[in-house]
């Protein structure tokens, strides 16, 4: 899988990628991250990206053209599967559009700032738009570098242990189940008694009733869509 993620903040999206599972996907080849400074794609001699709101208002707004200028040039190299645009009142994102994501081949990223992008942006040059909760963020770096990190994980090999992605929370609609490392007792808490005993049929339809009861109780209207 390759990731364009496009912004004007490079320097932000560097150390999620640099550390642990993502820079590990990236060293074995299972996943290509390029990050554009959109800056580069500017044609004005101070490198602008960002202009005044026509008919008034604060704050500025990221003009067409460098945007245009960068996606046009990554898709004359590749075909993209998506184009995304990073937006508080995007689809909200979920684990089923992290899986979705995960089997596609190529897709760029693109970070808002400022009051946002030029319409037209959203308009002609973007396929979906994606929000990572009701609340707004300064621009859409951390949520971009939030979007490619549960989709990352999900690509085959990036995990040690394969399965430990498919009994992640969400993952069957379920929320996972408690669980507990040594020592046994600790301060007077106790591991509940069924997980020691070693019988795996036990332990597992305990598990299960946990998952269930921690999803009624915590996201019950997780499976309604
Ligand atoms: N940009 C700013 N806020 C955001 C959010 N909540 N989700 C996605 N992109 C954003």
């Amino acid at each position: 899988m390759r990731i364009d993620i496009i912004t004007v903040l490079p320097e932000l999206l560097k150390s999620p990628f640099d550390a642990s599972i993502l820079k590990r996907a990236q060293d074995k080849g299972l996943v290509e991250v390029n990050i554009h400074n959109l800056r580069d794609y500017s044609t004005n001699k101070h490198k602008n990206v960002d202009d005044y709101a026509f008919g008034g208002g604060a704050g500025m707004v990221m003009s067409i053209e460098p945007i245009h200028n960068c996606i046009t040039k990554l898709k004359q190299e590749r075909d993209y599967d998506e184009v995304i645009y990073m937006a508080p009142d995007g689809e909200e994102f979920s684990q089923k559009l992290a899986n979705q994501l995960s089997l596609v081949k190529n897709i760029i990223i693109l970070c808002g700032h400022y009051k946002g992008v030029d319409e037209r942006v959203r308009e002609h040059l973007i396929t979906r738009e994606i929000s990572i909760g009701n609340y707004v963020l300064s621009g859409g770096e951390l949520a971009a570098a939030v979007v490619a990190d549960a989709v990352i994980r999900l690509l085959p090999g990036v995990l040690n242990d394969e399965t430990s992605a498919l009994s992640d929370s969400f993952q069957d609609g379920l929320i996972s189940p408690p669980v507990y490392t040594r020592p046994a007792e600790y301060n007077g808490w106790k591991v509940p008694e069924i997980l020691l005993g070693g019988n795996q049929k036990l332990i597992d339809e305990w598990r299960h009733q946990k998952s269930l009861e921690r999803t009624e109780k915590r996201r019950p209207g997780i499976n309604k869509n």
